[in-house]
């Protein structure tokens, strides 16, 4: 047996599984990979806490079986029915033939069905518990974070929360906790987690966060990540400014270029801007991916976007980013245009329209320039962006 289970509480089990290779997770890009994590509690009745990605069935199942056999199982809770936490479900029934499996009522139960069939399924809600023995589990159901069924499990007894993806971080390490693992590594993939998955629903997370701080937590086990025991404090305290829509003095100038004139406008504007007093990161498109870009986007103040003109558009890359950063709806960038262009230059007044379209606020008139901007114009625009200090 290669898989075994992870004490993380006398008697509660991390029984999740390492996905190390996963970089594409339906377009975020996973560059540290994952863990989809599920947790095995001994009571009076054995419960399993959300399972697995499917072809991380057999893993899951041999981590349970290093502790109890899995046809023992009573419980299956399933917090979340998106497959990442739900594929292992068929391969976890056959093996536990007498579970009776828990989800949010009624999304949370539709979504098993209707992926799974008919399961032994009762429906959970807000505030309702159940007993498994010595151990409680209480219910709190967390619609549209980030899909309707969500929902969280509490353990008073054990003092621990299962967040599922709630404060989840897409990084695969050999290491369980935040207190094994580099602060800063953990923060910044929170973050982008937090951008790419769950800042369309601020007020949600607001919710969740204000529920769960109410109650007396020393391990948040989610779904995805490395499991808070030290750091449970500052992540939900950074849960609490990105679902504000805090931000910092910073800014963030992305673009793509065709010939090089594009990216000296961006070069120049991004200099102007950290020389305004607003330290400002360059993202060029071609190299690197929208998700990661919008992990600084999440509390950045300003932001720049340039595109030259092409076939009278801006560039697909370039649309493709603002129809991302639109679906996000973060609503709260200072922002303006950019770019170069040969005759028509189209694509300008098109990026300005798409920050408005995302509820930027426009913060300076757009910049153009015809083919190579001279010295003289990438000074004056270096001064005009400098006001926005
Ligand atoms: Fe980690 Fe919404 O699934």
């Amino acid at each position: 047996m290669a898989f075994h289970a992870l004490a993380v509480k006398p008697d509660v089990y991390w029984v999740g599984a390492i996905d190390w290779s996963v970089r594409n997770f339906h377009g975020y890009s996973t560059n540290r990979g994952s863990t989809y994590n599920a947790y095995l509690i001994l009571d009076d009745k054995i419960t399993l806490i959300d399972t697995v990605k499917a072809p991380f069935a057999q893993e899951l199942l041999e981590r349970v079986a290093s502790v109890i056999d899995p046809a023992r199982i009573d419980i299956v809770i399933s917090n979340h029915a998106e497959p990442d936490h739900s594929g292992a479900i068929p391969a976890v029934a056959r093996a536990c033939p007498h579970a009776t499996f828990y989800a949010s009522a009624p999304k949370g139960v539709a979504g098993l069905t209707s992926r799974y069939g008919q399961l032994p399924c009762q429906a959970a809600r807000t505030g309702e518990s159940i007993s498994i023995g010595r151990r409680t589990l209480r219910f709190f159901t967390t619609p549209m974070l980030h899909w309707p069924d969500n929902m969280v499990t509490y353990c008073p007894e054990d003092r621990i929360l299962y967040s599922n993806d709630g404060f989840g971080q897409h990084l695969a390490t050999s290491e369980r906790f935040d207190d094994e693992t580099d602060w800063a590594v953990l923060l910044q993939e929170a973050q982008k987690y937090y951008a790419n998955i769950l800042m369309l629903y601020g007020k949600q997370a607001q919710r969740t966060v204000e529920a769960v701080s109410g109650l007396d937590i020393d391990l948040i086990a989610n779904g995805h990540g490395v499991l808070y025991r030290s750091h449970i404090k500052e992540i939900l305290a950074a849960y609490r400014k990105w679902s504000a829509g805090e931000t910092d003095h910073t800014g963030a100038v992305v673009y793509d270029t065709m010939w090089g004139s594009t990216e000296r406008l961006a070069r120049t504007i991004a200099e102007a801007m950290s020389a305004a007093g607003i330290p400002t990161k360059l993202f060029d498109l071609r190299e690197i991916h929208v998700s990661d870009i919008m992990t600084d986007l999440l509390t950045c103040e300003y932001l720049a976007v340039g595109s030259p003109t092409l076939n009278n558009q801006m560039m697909p890359s370039v649309e493709g980013f603002l129809g991302y950063f639109r679906g996000l709806s973060p609503r709260r960038h200072k922002a303006f245009a950019f770019g170069s262009y040969g005759w028509g230059g189209q694509s300008v007044p098109l990026v300005e329209k798409a920050l408005e379209a995302a509820g930027c606020t426009i913060a300076l008139p757009s910049i153009r320039a015809v083919d190579v901007p001279s010295e003289d114009q990438l000074e004056k625009i270096y001064e005009d962006v400098k006001t926005l200090g």
